[in-house]
């Protein structure tokens, strides 16, 4: 579960990012954070994965205190996360499966857990006919769909997807936010940053509106100004 208790976010240079936010996703939703350019989408990303500290406010991932969590726990609360970016930063020089086997053996899996883990995943994301490519030799969807995979390999508990499809052309887009859609019915906890309003209206879900660092709606269904679809 995450919980933004009246958060705010202001950048050493001034900028007021975020002004009082407050947000839950329980465990098992599956949500849309949409907004303009510059509203705070990434801001909130990264005040939960606790790559930047609020200015003021109370946040919750997972069980962890983000307000008091002791430095060597921080990698325990982000292996709660599997993170996903726009320019899918994939390690160029290893395959597909080099890929996910990297992260796995980051938290110490044995090869016995890479063997049964990464060929499940990548059957997940419908690559496992591609493990022994590099992300050179493919296109933007399924480099898309291994990062997606590795942000799954370990098994976090909610997936973070900040604008996944802003380099993808709007069919390749809908795949991945399906996939999205059907690793949330497998159980995973998904969040999605989009300015997309196209591609989030073609769903039926839950829709966190954020402009100029404030939510300023929040339903299933609805979008951007509040306006049910
Ligand atoms: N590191 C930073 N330093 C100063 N200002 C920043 C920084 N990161 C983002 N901002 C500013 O904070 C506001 C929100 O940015 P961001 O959260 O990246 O928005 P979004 O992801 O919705 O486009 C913008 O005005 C942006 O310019
Ligand atoms: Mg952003």
């Amino acid at each position: 579960m995450i919980r933004l208790i009246d958060v705010y976010k202001e950048y050493d240079n001034g900028t007021k990012a975020l002004k009082g936010v407050n947000m839950r996703i329980d465990d098992g939703e599956f949500v849309f954070l949409v907004g303009p350019s510059g509203s705070g989408k990434s801001t909130v990303i990264k005040l939960i994965t606790g790559e930047i500290a609020a200015t003021e406010g109370r946040l919750m991932v997972n069980g962890y205190n983000l307000n008091n969590i002791a430095p060597r726990q921080i990698p325990y609360m982000r292996r709660t996360l599997g993170i996903i970016f726009q320019d899918f930063r994939l390690i160029e020089k290893k395959t597909v499966y080099e890929n996910l086997a990297f992260v796995m053996r980051a938290i110490g899996a044995s090869n016995r857990e890479l063997r049964r883990r990464i060929p499940y995943v990548l059957q997940l994301v419908g690559l496992e006919q591609k493990a022994d490519r590099y992300p050179g030799q493919l296109s933007g969807g399924e480099q898309q769909r291994v990062a997606i995979a590795r942000a799954l390999v370990n098994n976090p508990s909610m997936i973070i997807a900040d604008e996944p499809t802003g380099n993808l052309d709007p069919q390749r887009s809908l795949e991945i936010m399906m996939l999205l859609e059907r690793i949330n019915e497998l159980g995973t906890t998904v969040l999605v940053v989009t300015h997309e309003e196209e591609l989030v209206n073609k769903f039926t879900k839950r829709v966190v509106a954020i402009q100029d660092g404030r939510i300023i709606s929040d339903e299933t269904g609805g979008y951007y100004n509040g306006e049910k679809i």
